[in-house]
Protein backbone atom coordinates (compact mmCIF):
# COMPACT_ATOMS: atom_id res chain seq x y z
CA UNK A 1 0.00 0.00 0.00
CA UNK A 2 2.60 2.61 1.29
CA UNK A 3 4.43 1.52 -2.95
CA UNK A 4 0.87 2.35 -4.45
CA UNK A 5 1.22 5.46 -2.45
CA UNK A 6 4.39 6.85 -3.06
CA UNK A 7 3.77 5.87 -6.96
CA UNK A 8 0.32 7.79 -7.20
CA UNK A 9 1.78 10.66 -5.46
CA UNK A 10 5.08 10.95 -7.78
CA UNK A 11 3.03 10.69 -10.82
CA UNK A 12 0.58 13.55 -9.38
CA UNK A 13 4.07 15.78 -8.65
CA UNK A 14 5.21 14.95 -12.17
CA UNK A 15 1.56 15.80 -14.08
CA UNK A 16 1.59 18.81 -11.97
CA UNK A 17 4.91 20.37 -12.70
CA UNK A 18 4.59 19.98 -15.94
CA UNK A 19 1.49 22.32 -16.09
CA UNK A 20 3.63 25.27 -14.85
CA UNK A 21 3.75 28.06 -17.42
CA UNK A 22 7.48 27.97 -17.85
CA UNK A 23 7.69 24.08 -19.16
CA UNK A 24 3.98 24.64 -21.03
CA UNK A 25 6.05 24.78 -24.55
CA UNK A 26 8.49 22.07 -25.71
CA UNK A 27 8.85 24.15 -28.92
CA UNK A 28 8.02 28.08 -30.19
CA UNK A 29 6.71 29.14 -32.83
CA UNK A 30 9.10 28.61 -36.03
CA UNK A 31 9.60 30.70 -38.90
CA UNK A 32 6.81 30.55 -41.28
CA UNK A 33 7.93 29.02 -43.85
CA UNK A 34 4.05 27.85 -45.67
CA UNK A 35 3.36 27.66 -49.37
CA UNK A 36 1.53 30.46 -50.38
CA UNK A 37 -1.20 28.69 -51.32
CA UNK A 38 -2.24 26.89 -47.76
CA UNK A 39 -3.73 28.44 -44.67
CA UNK A 40 -1.56 28.87 -41.41
CA UNK A 41 -3.10 27.66 -38.65
CA UNK A 42 -6.02 25.05 -37.34
CA UNK A 43 -9.55 26.49 -37.14
CA UNK A 44 -11.94 24.36 -35.28
CA UNK A 45 -15.97 25.55 -35.07
CA UNK A 46 -17.61 22.99 -33.73
CA UNK A 47 -16.36 19.33 -32.03
CA UNK A 48 -15.78 16.63 -34.46
CA UNK A 49 -17.54 15.07 -35.77
CA UNK A 50 -19.79 18.11 -35.98
CA UNK A 51 -23.47 18.48 -36.46
CA UNK A 52 -23.22 18.62 -40.75
CA UNK A 53 -21.23 15.60 -40.91
CA UNK A 54 -23.51 13.70 -38.02
CA UNK A 55 -26.12 13.98 -40.45
CA UNK A 56 -24.68 13.02 -43.80
CA UNK A 57 -23.32 9.85 -41.57
CA UNK A 58 -27.06 8.99 -40.81
CA UNK A 59 -28.06 9.31 -44.27
CA UNK A 60 -24.86 6.93 -45.66
CA UNK A 61 -25.64 4.70 -42.99
CA UNK A 62 -29.03 3.90 -45.01
CA UNK A 63 -27.15 3.19 -47.98
CA UNK A 64 -23.80 1.28 -46.64
CA UNK A 65 -21.84 0.48 -43.18
CA UNK A 66 -20.49 3.31 -41.83
CA UNK A 67 -18.95 1.98 -38.52
CA UNK A 68 -15.38 2.98 -39.60
CA UNK A 69 -16.57 6.69 -40.97
CA UNK A 70 -15.06 9.52 -39.05
CA UNK A 71 -16.57 12.43 -40.49
CA UNK A 72 -17.20 14.21 -43.88
CA UNK A 73 -14.87 16.37 -46.15
CA UNK A 74 -15.03 19.57 -48.15
CA UNK A 75 -11.84 18.90 -50.06
CA UNK A 76 -12.56 21.75 -52.44
CA UNK A 77 -11.71 23.60 -49.23
CA UNK A 78 -8.86 21.97 -48.17
CA UNK A 79 -5.63 23.57 -48.65
CA UNK A 80 -1.82 22.05 -48.31
CA UNK A 81 -1.57 20.26 -44.87
CA UNK A 82 -4.96 21.58 -43.78
CA UNK A 83 -8.03 19.16 -44.34
CA UNK A 84 -11.47 20.74 -44.05
CA UNK A 85 -14.62 19.11 -42.74
CA UNK A 86 -18.57 19.32 -43.56
CA UNK A 87 -18.93 21.45 -41.02
CA UNK A 88 -16.02 24.36 -41.87
CA UNK A 89 -13.37 22.88 -38.79
CA UNK A 90 -9.86 23.10 -40.65
CA UNK A 91 -7.30 20.37 -39.17
CA UNK A 92 -3.51 20.00 -39.33
CA UNK A 93 -3.70 16.81 -41.32
CA UNK A 94 -0.66 14.18 -40.08
CA UNK A 95 -2.75 11.65 -41.29
CA UNK A 96 -3.29 12.29 -45.00
CA UNK A 97 -5.35 9.30 -46.14
CA UNK A 98 -4.01 6.73 -44.48
CA UNK A 99 -0.63 8.31 -45.76
CA UNK A 100 -1.55 8.30 -49.40
CA UNK A 101 -1.29 12.24 -49.53
CA UNK A 102 1.90 13.25 -51.54
CA UNK A 103 1.59 17.09 -51.77
CA UNK A 104 -0.87 18.07 -49.31
CA UNK A 105 -4.63 19.37 -50.85
CA UNK A 106 -5.41 21.31 -53.54
CA UNK A 107 -1.54 21.32 -54.53
CA UNK A 108 -1.43 23.63 -57.68
CA UNK A 109 0.79 21.95 -59.68
CA UNK A 110 -1.55 18.82 -59.29
CA UNK A 111 -4.40 21.13 -59.96
CA UNK A 112 -2.11 21.99 -63.33
CA UNK A 113 -2.26 18.63 -64.83
CA UNK A 114 -6.02 18.77 -65.14
CA UNK A 115 -5.97 22.36 -67.08
CA UNK A 116 -3.45 21.14 -70.00
CA UNK A 117 -5.31 19.73 -72.87
CA UNK A 118 -3.48 17.18 -74.04
CA UNK A 119 -3.99 15.38 -70.17
CA UNK A 120 -7.72 15.36 -70.86
CA UNK A 121 -8.38 12.43 -72.94
CA UNK A 122 -6.33 10.37 -69.61
CA UNK A 123 -9.33 11.35 -67.33
CA UNK A 124 -11.79 10.83 -69.89
CA UNK A 125 -11.43 7.84 -70.95
CA UNK A 126 -10.01 4.47 -68.66
CA UNK A 127 -8.21 1.94 -70.72
CA UNK A 128 -8.08 -1.60 -70.09
CA UNK A 129 -4.49 -1.47 -69.93
CA UNK A 130 -3.07 -4.73 -70.24
CA UNK A 131 -4.89 -5.12 -73.88
CA UNK A 132 -5.38 -1.65 -75.15
CA UNK A 133 -2.72 0.92 -73.87
CA UNK A 134 -2.39 4.59 -74.78
CA UNK A 135 0.39 4.71 -77.36
CA UNK A 136 2.10 7.32 -75.06
CA UNK A 137 1.73 5.02 -72.26
CA UNK A 138 5.91 3.74 -72.12
CA UNK A 139 7.33 7.43 -72.63
CA UNK A 140 4.59 7.82 -69.72
CA UNK A 141 6.10 4.85 -67.59
CA UNK A 142 8.89 5.81 -67.89
CA UNK A 143 8.91 9.17 -67.27
CA UNK A 144 7.24 8.70 -63.96
CA UNK A 145 7.37 5.20 -61.92
CA UNK A 146 11.02 3.92 -63.95
CA UNK A 147 12.23 7.18 -63.12
CA UNK A 148 12.58 6.35 -59.26
CA UNK A 149 12.54 2.39 -60.19
CA UNK A 150 14.69 0.77 -56.97
CA UNK A 151 18.30 -0.58 -57.47
CA UNK A 152 18.65 -3.55 -59.84
CA UNK A 153 14.62 -3.05 -60.79
CA UNK A 154 14.02 -1.96 -65.09
CA UNK A 155 10.57 -3.70 -65.06
CA UNK A 156 7.28 -2.18 -63.55
CA UNK A 157 3.84 -3.75 -63.11
CA UNK A 158 1.39 -1.07 -62.33
CA UNK A 159 -2.28 -1.77 -60.54
CA UNK A 160 -4.98 -0.07 -58.81
CA UNK A 161 -4.20 -0.37 -55.00
CA UNK A 162 -1.68 -1.61 -52.39
CA UNK A 163 -3.43 -5.23 -51.63
CA UNK A 164 -3.90 -5.65 -55.39
CA UNK A 165 -0.32 -5.22 -56.23
CA UNK A 166 0.44 -7.44 -53.07
CA UNK A 167 -1.59 -10.22 -54.58
CA UNK A 168 -0.47 -10.22 -57.88
CA UNK A 169 3.61 -9.80 -56.73
CA UNK A 170 2.40 -13.18 -54.67
CA UNK A 171 1.64 -14.61 -57.64
CA UNK A 172 4.77 -13.26 -60.07
CA UNK A 173 6.57 -15.19 -56.94
CA UNK A 174 4.37 -18.81 -56.91
CA UNK A 175 4.95 -18.08 -60.86
CA UNK A 176 8.78 -17.82 -60.81
CA UNK A 177 9.12 -21.01 -58.08
CA UNK A 178 7.63 -22.76 -60.30
CA UNK A 179 9.17 -22.32 -63.71
CA UNK A 180 12.40 -22.44 -61.54
CA UNK A 181 11.71 -25.92 -60.59
CA UNK A 182 10.16 -26.98 -64.23
CA UNK A 183 13.26 -25.73 -65.94
CA UNK A 184 12.65 -25.60 -69.93
CA UNK A 185 10.03 -28.27 -69.46
CA UNK A 186 6.11 -27.44 -70.26
CA UNK A 187 3.98 -27.84 -67.37
CA UNK A 188 2.51 -31.46 -66.89
CA UNK A 189 -0.73 -32.70 -68.58
CA UNK A 190 -1.80 -33.81 -64.81
CA UNK A 191 -0.60 -30.14 -63.29
CA UNK A 192 -2.57 -28.46 -66.00
CA UNK A 193 -5.74 -30.85 -64.86
CA UNK A 194 -5.46 -30.90 -61.41
CA UNK A 195 -5.52 -27.06 -61.12
CA UNK A 196 -8.85 -26.28 -62.44
CA UNK A 197 -10.12 -28.56 -59.53
CA UNK A 198 -7.89 -26.37 -57.04
CA UNK A 199 -6.12 -29.84 -56.94
CA UNK A 200 -1.93 -30.13 -56.55
CA UNK A 201 0.40 -30.32 -58.33
CA UNK A 202 -1.41 -27.90 -60.56
CA UNK A 203 -2.14 -25.46 -57.68
CA UNK A 204 0.96 -26.50 -55.46
CA UNK A 205 1.14 -26.27 -51.72
CA UNK A 206 3.39 -23.28 -51.86
CA UNK A 207 3.85 -21.16 -49.00
CA UNK A 208 4.67 -17.01 -48.39
CA UNK A 209 6.81 -16.08 -45.22
CA UNK A 210 5.31 -13.09 -43.60
CA UNK A 211 5.81 -11.53 -39.87
CA UNK A 212 4.27 -11.07 -36.56
CA UNK A 213 2.13 -7.43 -36.86
CA UNK A 214 2.86 -7.44 -40.62
CA UNK A 215 -0.08 -5.87 -42.96
CA UNK A 216 0.11 -6.76 -46.50
CA UNK A 217 -3.69 -5.76 -47.80
CA UNK A 218 -6.98 -7.21 -46.35
CA UNK A 219 -7.91 -9.36 -49.76
CA UNK A 220 -8.95 -12.70 -49.03
CA UNK A 221 -7.33 -15.88 -47.80
CA UNK A 222 -8.42 -19.29 -50.71
CA UNK A 223 -7.54 -18.97 -53.82
CA UNK A 224 -5.29 -16.48 -55.97
CA UNK A 225 -6.07 -14.48 -53.07
CA UNK A 226 -3.57 -14.50 -50.23
CA UNK A 227 -2.80 -11.05 -48.71
CA UNK A 228 -4.52 -11.71 -46.08
CA UNK A 229 -3.09 -14.71 -45.34
CA UNK A 230 0.57 -12.41 -44.86
CA UNK A 231 -1.44 -9.98 -42.54
CA UNK A 232 -1.24 -10.32 -39.06
CA UNK A 233 -1.92 -6.77 -37.17
CA UNK A 234 -5.69 -6.95 -36.05
CA UNK A 235 -7.95 -9.56 -35.14
CA UNK A 236 -10.88 -7.81 -37.23
CA UNK A 237 -9.01 -7.98 -40.22
CA UNK A 238 -8.99 -12.01 -40.08
CA UNK A 239 -11.56 -13.16 -37.86
CA UNK A 240 -14.07 -15.78 -40.04
CA UNK A 241 -12.37 -15.59 -42.95
CA UNK A 242 -10.64 -18.90 -44.37
CA UNK A 243 -6.40 -18.70 -44.63
CA UNK A 244 -3.70 -20.47 -45.42
CA UNK A 245 -1.30 -22.73 -43.58
CA UNK A 246 2.05 -20.36 -43.93
CA UNK A 247 5.04 -19.84 -42.21
CA UNK A 248 4.72 -16.59 -39.61
CA UNK A 249 8.26 -15.55 -38.25
CA UNK A 250 8.60 -13.06 -35.18
CA UNK A 251 9.40 -9.21 -36.46
CA UNK A 252 12.01 -7.81 -33.95
CA UNK A 253 10.55 -6.11 -30.74
CA UNK A 254 13.51 -3.28 -30.57
CA UNK A 255 14.03 -0.92 -28.02
CA UNK A 256 14.14 2.80 -28.62
CA UNK A 257 16.30 4.95 -28.97
CA UNK A 258 18.05 2.60 -31.22
CA UNK A 259 21.06 4.11 -31.00
CA UNK A 260 21.32 3.58 -27.10
CA UNK A 261 20.23 -0.20 -27.57
CA UNK A 262 22.70 -1.64 -30.27
CA UNK A 263 23.53 -4.67 -28.38
CA UNK A 264 20.12 -5.61 -27.16
CA UNK A 265 18.69 -5.13 -30.87
CA UNK A 266 21.03 -7.19 -32.29
CA UNK A 267 19.95 -9.59 -30.36
CA UNK A 268 16.71 -9.71 -30.93
CA UNK A 269 17.10 -8.90 -34.57
CA UNK A 270 19.31 -12.39 -34.65
CA UNK A 271 16.85 -14.77 -32.44
CA UNK A 272 14.09 -13.62 -35.42
CA UNK A 273 16.65 -14.35 -38.10
CA UNK A 274 16.96 -17.81 -36.70
CA UNK A 275 13.64 -18.24 -36.36
CA UNK A 276 12.87 -17.41 -40.15
CA UNK A 277 15.58 -19.94 -40.96
CA UNK A 278 13.82 -22.65 -39.05
CA UNK A 279 10.53 -22.12 -40.38
CA UNK A 280 11.88 -22.34 -44.05
CA UNK A 281 13.43 -25.58 -43.24
CA UNK A 282 9.81 -26.70 -41.16
CA UNK A 283 7.93 -25.92 -44.15
CA UNK A 284 9.85 -27.52 -46.66
CA UNK A 285 9.54 -30.52 -44.52
CA UNK A 286 5.55 -30.39 -44.00
CA UNK A 287 5.65 -29.75 -48.20
CA UNK A 288 4.68 -26.65 -48.23
CA UNK A 289 7.64 -24.66 -49.69
CA UNK A 290 8.35 -21.03 -49.07
CA UNK A 291 8.57 -19.73 -52.51
CA UNK A 292 8.68 -16.22 -51.14
CA UNK A 293 9.44 -13.74 -48.14
CA UNK A 294 7.57 -10.98 -47.93
CA UNK A 295 8.01 -7.62 -45.19
CA UNK A 296 8.03 -3.94 -44.77
CA UNK A 297 10.88 -1.78 -44.36
CA UNK A 298 8.66 -0.39 -41.23
CA UNK A 299 5.86 -2.50 -40.00
CA UNK A 300 2.73 0.55 -40.09
CA UNK A 301 -0.67 -0.93 -39.19
CA UNK A 302 1.40 -3.40 -36.87
CA UNK A 303 2.46 -0.28 -34.63
CA UNK A 304 6.13 1.36 -36.53
CA UNK A 305 7.91 -1.77 -35.62
CA UNK A 306 11.64 -0.93 -36.80
CA UNK A 307 13.99 -3.16 -37.56
CA UNK A 308 17.84 -2.04 -38.69
CA UNK A 309 19.35 -2.32 -41.83
CA UNK A 310 21.95 -5.36 -40.77
CA UNK A 311 18.96 -7.19 -40.12
CA UNK A 312 16.87 -6.81 -43.53
CA UNK A 313 20.42 -7.48 -45.63
CA UNK A 314 20.78 -10.76 -43.81
CA UNK A 315 17.18 -11.44 -44.29
CA UNK A 316 17.44 -10.86 -48.18
CA UNK A 317 20.85 -13.20 -48.24
CA UNK A 318 18.72 -16.04 -46.32
CA UNK A 319 16.01 -15.62 -48.56
CA UNK A 320 18.75 -16.08 -51.93
CA UNK A 321 20.00 -18.84 -49.48
CA UNK A 322 16.89 -20.62 -49.37
CA UNK A 323 16.09 -19.98 -52.74
CA UNK A 324 12.68 -17.81 -52.03
CA UNK A 325 12.16 -14.15 -53.89
CA UNK A 326 12.34 -11.55 -51.50
CA UNK A 327 9.34 -9.17 -51.75
CA UNK A 328 9.62 -5.48 -50.02
CA UNK A 329 6.13 -4.18 -49.62
CA UNK A 330 6.53 -0.20 -49.44
CA UNK A 331 2.83 0.21 -50.22
CA UNK A 332 3.02 2.56 -46.96
CA UNK A 333 6.63 3.73 -46.61
CA UNK A 334 7.34 4.65 -50.44
CA UNK A 335 7.05 7.86 -51.99
CA UNK A 336 9.35 9.77 -49.64
CA UNK A 337 7.79 9.92 -46.16
CA UNK A 338 11.44 8.37 -44.32
CA UNK A 339 13.49 11.13 -46.08
CA UNK A 340 14.75 8.37 -48.96
CA UNK A 341 12.08 7.54 -51.76
CA UNK A 342 12.18 4.42 -50.60
CA UNK A 343 12.58 3.12 -47.09
CA UNK A 344 14.73 0.16 -48.28
CA UNK A 345 17.19 2.67 -49.40
CA UNK A 346 18.14 3.20 -45.88
CA UNK A 347 19.63 -0.20 -45.56
CA UNK A 348 22.66 0.62 -48.22
CA UNK A 349 22.15 -2.21 -50.60
CA UNK A 350 22.26 -1.88 -53.78
CA UNK A 351 20.34 -5.15 -54.45
CA UNK A 352 17.71 -4.51 -51.63
CA UNK A 353 15.28 -7.14 -53.25
CA UNK A 354 13.67 -9.07 -56.28
CA UNK A 355 10.20 -7.31 -55.76
CA UNK A 356 9.18 -4.37 -54.35
CA UNK A 357 5.06 -3.47 -54.17
CA UNK A 358 4.31 0.23 -53.90
CA UNK A 359 0.92 2.35 -54.20
CA UNK A 360 -0.81 5.32 -51.69
CA UNK A 361 1.28 8.21 -52.08
CA UNK A 362 2.56 6.92 -55.50
CA UNK A 363 -1.22 7.44 -56.33
CA UNK A 364 -1.23 3.95 -58.49
CA UNK A 365 -0.59 0.30 -57.21
CA UNK A 366 2.10 -2.06 -58.49
CA UNK A 367 5.28 -3.50 -57.99
CA UNK A 368 8.52 -3.05 -59.44
CA UNK A 369 10.46 -6.70 -59.97
CA UNK A 370 13.57 -8.38 -61.34
CA UNK A 371 13.64 -9.62 -64.75
CA UNK A 372 13.74 -13.18 -64.24
CA UNK A 373 10.28 -12.57 -61.86
CA UNK A 374 8.38 -11.34 -65.07
CA UNK A 375 5.70 -14.44 -65.91
CA UNK A 376 6.63 -16.06 -69.15
CA UNK A 377 2.95 -15.54 -70.75
CA UNK A 378 0.61 -12.93 -71.20
CA UNK A 379 -2.63 -13.22 -68.57
CA UNK A 380 -1.00 -14.59 -65.89
CA UNK A 381 -1.00 -11.86 -64.00
CA UNK A 382 -3.62 -9.44 -65.06
CA UNK A 383 -6.87 -7.71 -64.45
CA UNK A 384 -9.30 -6.00 -66.50
CA UNK A 385 -7.83 -2.25 -65.64
CA UNK A 386 -4.60 -2.87 -64.43
CA UNK A 387 -4.14 0.77 -62.95
CA UNK A 388 -5.01 4.06 -64.18
CA UNK A 389 -2.81 5.63 -66.88
CA UNK A 390 -4.27 9.47 -65.08
CA UNK A 391 -2.86 8.74 -62.05
CA UNK A 392 0.63 8.18 -64.02
CA UNK A 393 0.25 11.98 -65.14
CA UNK A 394 -0.18 12.90 -61.31
CA UNK A 395 2.32 11.10 -60.18
CA UNK A 396 5.03 12.50 -62.96
CA UNK A 397 4.18 15.57 -61.52
CA UNK A 398 4.30 14.81 -57.96
CA UNK A 399 8.41 14.00 -58.94
CA UNK A 400 8.65 16.78 -60.64
CA UNK A 401 7.38 18.91 -56.96
CA UNK A 402 9.55 16.55 -55.13
CA UNK A 403 12.72 16.77 -57.06
CA UNK A 404 12.38 20.77 -58.02
CA UNK A 405 11.62 21.43 -53.83
CA UNK A 406 14.40 19.15 -53.10
CA UNK A 407 11.21 17.81 -50.45
CA UNK A 408 13.18 14.55 -49.38
CA UNK A 409 15.81 16.92 -47.68
CA UNK A 410 12.81 19.00 -46.24
CA UNK A 411 11.10 15.47 -45.07
CA UNK A 412 14.11 14.76 -43.14
CA UNK A 413 14.83 18.19 -41.37
CA UNK A 414 10.94 18.06 -40.20
CA UNK A 415 11.01 15.08 -39.47
CA UNK A 416 14.01 16.05 -37.21
CA UNK A 417 12.11 18.54 -35.69
CA UNK A 418 9.12 16.37 -35.02
CA UNK A 419 10.68 13.61 -33.73
CA UNK A 420 13.18 15.86 -31.27
CA UNK A 421 9.29 17.43 -29.87
CA UNK A 422 8.44 13.53 -29.34
CA UNK A 423 11.47 12.73 -27.48
CA UNK A 424 10.99 16.00 -25.04
CA UNK A 425 7.50 14.79 -24.52
CA UNK A 426 8.13 11.55 -23.86
CA UNK A 427 10.61 12.85 -21.10
CA UNK A 428 7.95 15.39 -20.11
CA UNK A 429 5.12 12.93 -19.93
CA UNK A 430 6.62 9.47 -18.94
CA UNK A 431 3.50 8.60 -18.09
CA UNK A 432 1.71 8.81 -21.01
CA UNK A 433 4.02 8.31 -23.82
CA UNK A 434 6.98 6.47 -24.72
CA UNK A 435 9.21 4.72 -27.24
CA UNK A 436 9.42 7.76 -29.89
CA UNK A 437 11.00 6.44 -32.88
CA UNK A 438 10.86 7.31 -36.77
CA UNK A 439 12.67 8.00 -40.11
CA UNK A 440 11.97 11.05 -41.80
CA UNK A 441 8.25 12.00 -41.04
CA UNK A 442 7.27 8.59 -40.38
CA UNK A 443 7.43 8.59 -36.80
CA UNK A 444 5.43 6.93 -34.04
CA UNK A 445 4.87 7.24 -30.21
CA UNK A 446 3.78 4.84 -27.29
CA UNK A 447 1.24 5.96 -25.13
CA UNK A 448 0.04 3.96 -21.88
CA UNK A 449 -2.52 2.04 -23.63
CA UNK A 450 -4.73 1.69 -26.45
CA UNK A 451 -7.85 3.48 -24.68
CA UNK A 452 -5.51 6.34 -23.36
CA UNK A 453 -4.38 6.55 -27.54
CA UNK A 454 -8.07 6.87 -28.41
CA UNK A 455 -8.51 9.24 -26.01
CA UNK A 456 -5.62 11.49 -27.03
CA UNK A 457 -6.33 10.88 -30.70
CA UNK A 458 -9.62 12.65 -30.21
CA UNK A 459 -8.61 15.30 -27.90
CA UNK A 460 -6.08 16.02 -30.70
CA UNK A 461 -8.47 16.56 -33.41
CA UNK A 462 -11.01 18.63 -31.27
CA UNK A 463 -7.68 20.91 -31.04
CA UNK A 464 -7.43 20.51 -34.77
CA UNK A 465 -5.01 18.06 -35.60
CA UNK A 466 -5.61 14.70 -37.06
CA UNK A 467 -3.44 11.69 -36.68
CA UNK A 468 -4.33 7.83 -36.53
CA UNK A 469 -3.05 5.23 -34.34
CA UNK A 470 -1.45 2.08 -35.35
CA UNK A 471 -0.44 -1.19 -33.25
CA UNK A 472 -1.67 -1.51 -29.77
CA UNK A 473 -1.01 1.84 -28.32
CA UNK A 474 0.57 3.91 -31.20
CA UNK A 475 -0.19 7.13 -32.79
CA UNK A 476 1.27 7.44 -36.19
CA UNK A 477 2.43 10.57 -38.22
CA UNK A 478 2.24 10.20 -41.91
CA UNK A 479 2.09 13.56 -43.41
CA UNK A 480 2.14 14.92 -46.78
CA UNK A 481 5.86 15.57 -48.38
CA UNK A 482 5.23 19.25 -47.94
CA UNK A 483 5.13 19.25 -43.86
CA UNK A 484 7.75 21.77 -42.67
CA UNK A 485 9.56 22.82 -39.77
CA UNK A 486 6.36 25.11 -38.59
CA UNK A 487 3.63 22.61 -39.18
CA UNK A 488 5.90 19.99 -36.46
CA UNK A 489 5.75 23.37 -33.94
CA UNK A 490 2.44 23.96 -34.52
CA UNK A 491 1.32 20.25 -33.66
CA UNK A 492 3.97 19.82 -31.02
CA UNK A 493 2.36 23.15 -29.24
CA UNK A 494 -1.28 21.74 -29.54
CA UNK A 495 0.12 18.00 -28.51
CA UNK A 496 1.74 19.65 -24.89
CA UNK A 497 -1.52 21.49 -24.40
CA UNK A 498 -3.80 18.48 -24.88
CA UNK A 499 -1.22 16.37 -22.41
CA UNK A 500 -1.14 19.06 -19.86
CA UNK A 501 -5.06 19.54 -19.70
CA UNK A 502 -6.72 18.57 -16.38
CA UNK A 503 -8.51 15.77 -17.63
CA UNK A 504 -5.59 13.48 -19.20
CA UNK A 505 -3.18 13.93 -15.96
CA UNK A 506 -6.53 12.48 -14.45
CA UNK A 507 -7.11 9.89 -16.69
CA UNK A 508 -3.24 9.23 -16.73
CA UNK A 509 -3.07 9.15 -12.84
CA UNK A 510 -6.60 6.69 -13.36
CA UNK A 511 -5.07 4.68 -16.06
CA UNK A 512 -1.20 4.73 -13.77
CA UNK A 513 -3.27 3.45 -10.86
CA UNK A 514 -4.98 0.45 -12.96
CA UNK A 515 -1.75 -0.28 -14.76
CA UNK A 516 0.06 -0.42 -11.27
CA UNK A 517 -2.81 -3.22 -9.69
CA UNK A 518 -2.35 -4.78 -12.83
CA UNK A 519 1.41 -5.50 -12.80
CA UNK A 520 1.65 -6.02 -9.02
CA UNK A 521 -1.85 -7.49 -8.18
CA UNK A 522 -1.89 -9.59 -11.48
CA UNK A 523 -5.21 -8.21 -12.67
CA UNK A 524 -5.78 -9.63 -16.62
CA UNK A 525 -4.83 -6.79 -19.02
CA UNK A 526 -7.80 -7.37 -21.61
CA UNK A 527 -9.05 -10.14 -23.22
CA UNK A 528 -8.56 -10.86 -26.45
CA UNK A 529 -12.76 -10.32 -27.31
CA UNK A 530 -12.18 -6.97 -25.40
CA UNK A 531 -9.21 -5.69 -27.58
CA UNK A 532 -11.05 -6.52 -30.55
CA UNK A 533 -14.31 -4.39 -29.37
CA UNK A 534 -11.72 -1.56 -29.23
CA UNK A 535 -10.92 -2.02 -32.75
C1 LIG B 1 2.31 -2.07 -46.01
C2 LIG B 1 0.94 -2.16 -46.63
N1 LIG B 1 0.72 -3.08 -47.58
C3 LIG B 1 -0.47 -3.19 -48.19
C4 LIG B 1 -1.52 -2.36 -47.85
C5 LIG B 1 -2.85 -2.52 -48.52
O1 LIG B 1 -3.10 -1.44 -49.35
P1 LIG B 1 -4.60 -1.13 -49.83
O2 LIG B 1 -5.34 -0.68 -48.62
O3 LIG B 1 -4.42 -0.06 -50.85
O4 LIG B 1 -5.14 -2.38 -50.40
C6 LIG B 1 -1.34 -1.38 -46.86
C7 LIG B 1 -2.44 -0.50 -46.48
O5 LIG B 1 -2.42 0.21 -45.52
C8 LIG B 1 -0.06 -1.28 -46.24
O6 LIG B 1 0.17 -0.37 -45.29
Amino acid sequence: MALLRSNLTLSLQRNLRLVSPGCRYVSQTATKTVSEFEYDAPSMKTPVPGPKSKELTRQLGEIQNVGAINFFCNYEESRGNYLVDADGNRMLDLYTQISSVPLGYNHPALMKVLSSPSNLSAFVNRPALGILPPENFPEKLTESLLSVAPSGMTRVQNMACGSCSNENAFKAMFIWYKNKERGTSDPSPEETSSCMINQSPGCPDLSILSFMGAFHGRTMGKSDKCCLATTHSKIIHKLDIPSFDWPIAPFPRLKYPLEEFVQENAQEEARCLEEVEDLIVKWRQKGKPVAGIVIEPIQAEGGDNHASPDFFIKLRNIARKHGCAFHVDEVQTGGGATGKFWAHEHWGTDDPADIVSFSKKMLTGGYYQKDELQPDKGYRIFNTWMGDPSKNLFLSEVLNVIRKENLLEEVTRSGKTLLQGLYELQSQYPHLLSRARGQGTFCAIDTLDGVTRDDLLLKLRDKGVLLGGCGENSIRFRPALIFKDYHAHQFLNIFNDVLSCPSVIAASVILGYGYFLMRYHRIPRCTSSQRFRRN
